[in-house]
């Protein structure tokens, strides 16, 4: 029970180790190759998202622009502002603007004659007459006739003639950052602006412009937005949330990125290496950036001018941290998923590995039963079981063993059988040829002395035949003797070669060997062995005697030696090519006094003398004929 516990446990043991380091590996190996593919997939869809929210950001500044652009190209439609503006009615049109520049949300507005010299500022009305064509816009007007529209920069001189509270709304303060490129002034007071102008026509003659312009610079409006609409964030201090940023060259204007003291960080400067990439090359730079006090995945893109250089960037970007928390997030319940479908993998192996070990442990039980003597123990053959085949084949192998065992019963049970028969016969033999051999030495002793006293007499021939037959007793009856009698062996080390050959010498020589072919194959490797050798001449001679009787017409004896390393012993073969054995005269051939010749020519106690002898050596004897074919005599015996 122990034994079956201790293999059950290893072989389980060894099979759930080995499918825990294939799991261990396998999930190693996935959650590995998982979370790189996470990490990259989060990582392009994070820079996607931020480049989309650029796209939308461009939108929402561009639309900005527009509502100025828009309501201008609509003003320079109405035929009563052409006229006042031929008429130069000056009162009438502040009065107009000074609503409308509320309305479209614009910082400045300026109206100019077809050359682009002022008419009215109305945010300055007591200046004008001066040229208003350092204003990109108003010059490309002048110039093409048509509207313009676009980003453009005011300089402080442009901006001084619209009063000192213009300067002061543009006026930014340069801060230096960590990050931020080397500063190269302490402020920034050009305005970046949003700018359109557009030419008012009578009569099919220009007579004016009307220009309007809306100042980013400290304006959060359209960053806020941004902030509002595409990172759906309301409070500037929220650090999670997007940030959207516009750049007049390289510095902050507007901004929604704010400082540790929760200040919009106003003035502070882009880095050196996103400037080049926007600036230098024109290219829109998407990274992760270093913005102000925190990392970003940000993406920059230039702001052109009305005469396509860059003057500006425009930015959004979104905290890092806010992808490392979906990431962190989907790689959490990445491993959560490894797990359960480790353990559910770990519970199925369970179930598995106890279905293979249950029929080997069945198989391993039903060996001890068996081993105790028991065959009736049959395994079940499992249906649809891979092991069904190995315990069909183990019941085939009980079977079997059943078989060889009862076989070997039998032939054991024959031995036993065979011995006690000649024990008891030999007794018997013995005691009638010792009865018998007192009077035949005395028949023999009258008989010759009678054939002296008689000589030359008619009695003779008769007395001789009375000295033959009674000379057949006595040998008969030493034979029984023989056969009876329960000699001692008197073993000692022996060539059987040599012993074979010595015993065969003689025998050539005998009358019933001349028309017998001798083969001897000798084998050359044959230990030494204890043998009785005069007994084993007596095996040898009368092995060799019954293959002549049954070959009287010639034929060939083979005897050959060998050594069976394996069995440790030497094996003896004499086969003849005589007239065979029946099958049924093969089980009693052994049989004293059983003989298949002619009264006077055998005793039929040769065989029986052999096989004594060869038990008495421990050793087997055994028979193989084929009628009409040839028998042969095998002796094994053992070494030592
Ligand atoms: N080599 C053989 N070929 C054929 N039959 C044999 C051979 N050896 C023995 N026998 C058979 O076995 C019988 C018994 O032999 P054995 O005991 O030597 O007695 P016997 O030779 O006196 O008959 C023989 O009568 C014969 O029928
Ligand atoms: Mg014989």
């Amino acid at each position: 029970m122990k034994m079956k516990f201790v293999i059950q446990n290893s072989i389980k043991n060894k099979l759930m180790l080995g499918f825990l380091i294939v799991v261990a590996l396998t999930g190693v190996s996935s959650i590995f190759a998982g979370y790189r593919i996470i990490n990259r997939g989060i990582i392009e869809q994070a820079y996607e998202s931020v480049r989309s929210d650029l796209k939308t950001a461009q939108y929402i500044y561009n639309n900005r622009l527009f509502q100025i652009e828009m309501t201008l190209n609509y003003i320079g439609t109405l035929d009563y502002m052409s006229r006042a503006v031929e008429a130069r009615s000056l009162s009438f049109l502040q009065a107009k603007f000074i609503r409308l520049k509320d309305w479209i949300g614009a910082d400045i507005i300026i109206i100019t004659d077809s050359k682009g010299k002022v008419m009215l500022r109305v945010n300055n009305t007591g200046f004008y007459g001066d040229s208003a064509l350092d204003i990109q816009c108003i010059r490309q007007v002048v110039e093409t006739l048509k509207p313009s529209y676009g980003s453009g920069i005011l300089t402080r001189d442009i901006l001084a003639k619209e009063g000192e509270d213009i300067v002061d709304k543009a006026l930014v303060k340069v801060i230096p950052t960590e990050m931020g490129r080397h500063i190269t002034k302490d402020h920034e007071d050009r305005a970046l602006v949003l700018n359109a102008a557009t030419p008012m026509f009578s009569d099919g003659k220009m007579v004016g412009i009307v220009y309007g312009a809306f100042i980013v610079n400290n304006n959060f409006e359209i960053v806020d937005r941004i902030k509002n609409l595409v990172f759906h964030s309301d409070d500037v201090t929220d650090y999670s949330a997007g940030k959207a940023t516009i750049f007049l060259d390289d510095i902050r204007v507007s901004t929604n990125v704010v400082r540790s003291d929760g200040h919009r960080s106003v003035g502070t400067q882009v880095s050196s290496k996103v400037y080049e990439s926007v600036f230098d090359r024109g290219e829109d730079w998407v990274d992760r950036a270093f913005v102000v006090s925190r990392w970003f995945l940000a993406a920059y893109t230039p702001i052109y001018d009305t005469n396509n250089s860059i003057i500006g960037i425009l930015y959004v970007g979104v905290p890092q941290e806010r992808f490392d928390k979906i990431k962190n997030n989907t790689i959490k319940y990445f491993l959560f998923i490894s797990l359960i479908t480790a353990v559910c993998a770990a519970v199925i192996a369970l179930y598995l590995i106890n279905r293979i070990v249950k029929p080997i442990n069945e198989v391993v039980y039903a060996s001890d039963v068996i081993a105790g003597g028991n065959y009736s123990k049959k395994l079940r053959v499992f249906r649809e079981s891979e092991l069904s085949h190995l315990s069909e084949a183990f019941n085939r192998m009980i079977d079997a063993i059943f078989d060889r065992d009862m076989r070997i019963k039998e032939t054991a049970h024959n031995q036993v059988a065979q011995s006690e028969k000649l024990a008891s016969l030999g007794r018997l033999a013995a005691g009638i040829a010792h009865e018998i051999n007192n009077p035949l030495t005395g028949v023999l002793t009258y008989s010759s002395m009678l054939k002296d006293d008689l000589a030359g007499t008619e009695y003779v021939d008769d007395l001789n035949v009375i000295i033959d037959e009674t000379l057949r007793c006595r040998k008969i009856v030493k034979e029984v003797l023989d056969f009876a009698r329960e000699t001692r062996l008197e073993k000692e080390h022996a060539d059987i070669n040599k012993v074979l050959n010595g015993t065969l010498a003689i025998l050539e020589k005998h009358v019933n060997l001349r028309k017998v072919k001798l083969t001897k194959i000798f084998a050359e490797n044959i230990p030494g062995i204890l043998v009785d050798v005069n007994q084993m001449k007596q095996v040898i001679n009368n092995l060799a005697l019954n293959a002549a009787d049954a070959m009287p017409d010639g034929g060939e004896l083979i005897i050959e030696t060998s050594f069976i390393e394996e069995e440790n012993s030497v094996l003896i073969s004499f086969k003849d090519t005589g007239a065979g054995i029946s099958a049924e005269n093969l089980s009693r051939i052994f049989d004293p006094f059983f003989t298949t010749k002619e009264p006077g020519k055998g005793t039929g106690l040769g065989l029986a003398v052999i096989y004594g002898i060869i038990e008495r050596h421990n050793g087997r004897i055994t028979v193989h004929s084929i009628q009409n074919s040839g028998t042969e005599f095998i002796i094994k015996l053992p070494v030592g």
